[in-house]
């Protein structure tokens, strides 16, 4: 295939890319948390394509983006607490795992052959525009061969899958750089499987009460495997000081001194502006001429508790069931 043609997020680029998508073609689009590799959710043959260009695991389910509420329950059962919770947060960055129903047009492969089904109404301008112009659901996973860094620019896209996809749609850079956080209401107990954009006490605020967290974990969501999103450049947290030869990935005011390189997520330590920071500053210093990436510790308080579990993820020894998506 030829390298991915990047094209516009604007009028003509949405329509090229839902007839794109109507044809049964993937295409990387903008989300406002990362990046995703879209395809027709109801095309079995666009679903598996997008698990071989990931080289993901078939036994890892994909998020399906639809448009709005109105169209999440025609494919999944949604409870009072999953009611509740779109309300509040959809269009956004908050993805429920539903019950699917029993004549539900989704690929039985985006489900993983689970009965449940993860859907998610996404914020972005363009996202949106392009579930309005295609009128199907668009199964998309992060934008990245599985277990490397979630894309949060096009370009990033390109680096990684340009060779893979025939076309990208770009909407600038994400504005919160870090996945959904991902709820399973398919039970009476809600549960979070996924820290994620949304932090989990805005959750159970809108619930009015604590989530199951017993989720969390390779049992309730197959894609929360140890060693996901990560660099090729050994990564270290909680470093309390730096080598020469490493990259430092600063928060803070007081950045330690020393590293060869260092990006600062966020100046005034704000868990958010480092978020939406988080891959962009991984990918510019996942770069072999360092020996390392130090990481100054993040607090595990709003946002930093997603940027946690992803550097946890990144710095977990190997293990058999590595690189899910
Ligand atoms: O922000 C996001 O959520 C991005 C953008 C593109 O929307 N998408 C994304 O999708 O991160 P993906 O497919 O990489 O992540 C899906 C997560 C995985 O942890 C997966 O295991 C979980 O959701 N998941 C999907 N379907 C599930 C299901 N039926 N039951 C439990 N977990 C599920
Ligand atoms: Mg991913």
């Amino acid at each position: 295939m030829p390298r991915a043609v990047v094209q516009t997020g604007d009028d003509a680029g949405i329509a090229q890319a839902s007839a794109l998508i109507r044809q049964g073609v993937l295409v990387a689009i903008p989300t406002e948390t990362v990046y995703g590799l879209a395809g027709d959710a109801t095309d079995d043959r666009a679903v598996a394509e997008i698990f071989e260009v990931k080289a993901r695991p078939l036994f890892n389910p994909l998020i399906v983006h639809v448009l709005d509420r109105e169209a999440a329950v025609r494919h999944a059962f949604l409870s009072d607490a999953a009611v509740r919770l779109a309300g509040a947060f959809w269009p956004g960055p908050l993805t429920l795992v539903a019950p699917r129903h029993r004549d539900c047009q989704i690929s039985r492969l985006a489900s993983a052959g689970l009965d449940t089904v993860a859907l998610r109404a996404p914020a972005h301008p363009v996202a949106r525009a392009l579930l309005r112009k295609c009128e199907r659901p668009l199964a998309a996973p992060s934008a990245n061969p599985a277990g490397r860094l979630s894309p949060t620019e096009a370009g990033h896209v390109a680096a990684m899958l340009g060779e893979r996809v025939s076309s990208i749609l770009d909407g600038g850079p994400c504005r919160f750089g870090i996945e959904s956080t991902v709820v399973d209401v398919s039970t009476d107990d809600p549960a979070l499987l996924r820290p994620g954009a949304i932090a989990a006490d805005e959750i159970e605020a809108c619930l009015g009460h604590a989530l199951a967290t017993a989720g969390i974990g390779p049992a309730r969501s197959p894609g929360m495997q140890l060693r996901h999103y990560a660099p090729r450049v050994p990564i270290r947290i909680d470093a309390e000081r730096v080598a020469p030869t490493e990259a430092l990935l600063a928060f803070g005011p007081t950045p330690l001194a020393g590293a060869a390189e260092t990006l600062n997520l966020s100046l005034t330590g704000d868990t958010t502006e480092a978020a939406a920071n988080f891959f962009a500053m991984l990918h510019r210093l996942d770069d072999p001429r360092f020996t390392g990436i130090a990481v100054m510790p993040i607090p595990a308080r709003g946002l930093g508790i997603a940027i946690r579990d992803r550097l946890r993820r990144a710095t977990e020894a190997d293990d058999a069931a590595r690189h899910p998506d």
